[in-house]
């Protein structure tokens, strides 16, 4: 082959090459939003009448096995949301579970790809719990994990419209994030504090299901090993 006729054919398929890396990444990143340079958001397409069947199954179950005190709860919080280290929602074979637990994994990893040119962690881990708000219920000003921990914090909107929100404040800025069926949130903890708006509707509760993922070592530098395999990988 000629030396012109090779070049033009190896320089064809290195643009191929990283025509394939661009639209690779694109793919990775599909549907990701990022506000603010914090707060990422993802829709996806989960079964929400079968996830939903399951929570409200999971509630009655939650407080009928891990509710000590009956009274266990203050109107600014959710009893499922106060239990949540007696139990790990994703490790419950029920229906719509297995699906929700593949789409928080990959839209993490999407995030952390995005957030880092190296990951830091090899190793993450998640604890998941449920937030069902009855009418009035709410949940105040918080956070996550302090910074040094490097965990990340998100919730998946199962049952929020048509009028709830989360709202951030992160460096003196506020942020709210109007809640959608089927979307993901997502964002580093401990640079912010965030709250869940009043939930109005008389007829039905506001369904999300909340997690934190914790690179492996922070886990065991924590010392709390009692609780360790309440955790499992992601
Ligand atoms: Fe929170």
């Amino acid at each position: 082959m000629h030396f012109k006729q090779w070049f033009s054919t190896a320089f064809f398929h290195l643009n191929i090459f990283a025509l394939q890396q661009i639209i690779k990444y694109n793919i990775r990143m599909n549907n990701i939003n990022l506000y603010s340079d914090f707060i990422y958001t993802r829709k996806v397409d989960l079964d929400l009448e079968e996830l939903r069947t399951t929570s409200h199954f999971m509630y009655q179950f939650i407080k009928d096995n891990f509710q000590e005190n009956k009274d266990d709860f203050d109107g600014q919080k959710t009893v499922t949301e106060l239990l949540y280290n007696k139990y790990n929602l994703l490790l419950y074979p029920l229906p719509g579970l297995h699906k929700l637990y593949s789409a928080i994994k990959e839209t993490f990893h999407s995030c952390i790809q995005h957030k880092y040119i190296e990951e830091p962690y090899q190793d993450y881990y998640i604890q998941c719990w449920l937030n069902l708000y009855n009418k009035g219920q709410f949940i105040d000003w918080h956070t996550h994990g302090t910074k040094d921990f490097d965990s990340w914090h998100g919730f998946y909107c199962l049952d929020v419209e048509p009028n709830s929100s989360t709202t951030y404040r992160v460096n003196d800025l506020q942020l709210e994030v109007k809640s959608e069926n089927n979307l993901i949130v997502l964002s580093k903890s401990g640079e912010d504090l965030h709250r869940s708006s009043e939930w109005h509707e008389e007829n039905r509760p506001r369904i999300t299901i909340a997690f934190d993922i914790v690179p492996a070592i922070k886990l065991m530098e924590s010392g709390n090993y009692q609780n360790l395999n309440h955790w499992i990988p992601i």
